[in-house]
């Protein structure tokens, strides 16, 4: 019987490959190529495993005529062309769960460094001034942590916020009173959030619903010295509106993972008051790529060998 042949071409923890290969498929690894070269070999392949970089653009589809699966090492499956990859019967899977502490926690680095704005003290004592008494910071102690979002890696910064003693908050419209109980969250709208959050925290994917939530309009209604915090996924903040009040001193300081282009080489952001940012690392740790790697190969190899089908 022949095996599934199947591509990893995008940089992926090593295990991936073990895996498929343990599991009966035959692996080909080929990184960094141009949407041109993925189109041309992508026809001899059932699987193709991602990670950011890829593409799946309906042109890349339409060449993978023995294409059956893609598998996405991460959560957002915003790289790939969904409607495009249904029509041709591929399923798309993604693994929601292998990353998201390692995310959750990103999200609360960035909560912390925002509160002593440790990037800029840093920055300076490094270049020799010791400004010690430029730096006021904010304890997290007894502030309000609003979420928007409040699922798999909203529940895992809901609780580690808790273990820092913080009232957390949260909007989701998913979110069902008894789970809110459960979280030790209060379920609030969106209005009340932005009213009453010292501290707000986005975990939420990037849909037509979700797209600029915190919009010119919503960010003018935030608390005044409110600090804002996106590790999930561009196009959530209106950044140019958000850049506006971070130098008019309503926002007292934003920290983005992501940003609605990327990668982002430039921003209004840049260089505004206590705004600190970091290149979606949200998901790059050891364990969680390791995770991911795991994850995705076992998935797309039950798929590819036995017809089984999870995360699709
Ligand atoms: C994800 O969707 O899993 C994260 O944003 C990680 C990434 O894209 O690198």
């Amino acid at each position: 019987m022949t095996k599934p042949k199947v591509l990893i071409s995008d940089k992926m923890d090593p295990n991936a490959a073990r895996i498929f290969t343990e599991r009966g498929c035959e692996v080909d690894v080929k990184t960094g190529m141009t949407p041109e070269e993925l189109k041309a070999c992508i026809g001899e392949y059932d699987g193709l495993a991602i990670r950011s970089s890829t593409t799946v653009t309906p042109e890349i589809i339409a060449a993978a005529t023995k294409l059956k699966v893609i598998g996405r090492a991460g959560i957002g499956v915003d790289n790939v062309d969904i409607p495009a990859a249904s029509a041709h019967g591929v399923v798309v899977m993604n693994t929601p769960f292998g990353n998201s502490i390692t995310t959750a926690e990103h999200a609360i680095a960035m909560i912390m460094a925002l509160a002593r704005q440790i990037p800029e003290a840093n920055a300076r004592t490094q270049a020799g001034e010791w400004p010690k008494s430029a730096f006021m910071g904010v304890e997290v102690t007894g502030k309000t942590l609003g979420l928007i979002g409040a699922g798999n890696i909203g529940s895992i910064v809901a609780a580690r916020a808790q273990g820092l003693r913080m009232k957390v908050i949260a909007y989701d419209p998913f979110l069902t009173p008894d789970h809110a109980v459960e979280i030790g969250v209060e379920k609030v709208d969106l209005e009340t959030l932005l009213a009453r959050a010292d501290f707000i925290t986005l975990h939420t994917p990037l849909t037509d619903e979700t797209r600029n939530i915190l919009s010119a309009e919503n960010l003018a209604k935030t608390k005044k010295g409110v600090r804002i915090v996106n590790c999930a996924r561009g196009g959530l903040i209106d950044e140019a509106a958000l850049a506006q009040l971070l130098a008019s001193g309503h926002v007292a300081g934003a920290a983005l993972d992501v940003f609605a282009t990327e990668p982002a080489k430039e921003s209004p952001l840049f260089g505004q008051p206590n705004f600190i940012c970091t290149p979606h690392l949200g998901a790059s740790t050891t364990e969680a790529q390791v995770n991911v790697a795991l994850q995705v190969a076992e998935q797309m190899s039950d798929y590819l060998v036995d017809g089984g089908v999870s995360n699709a």
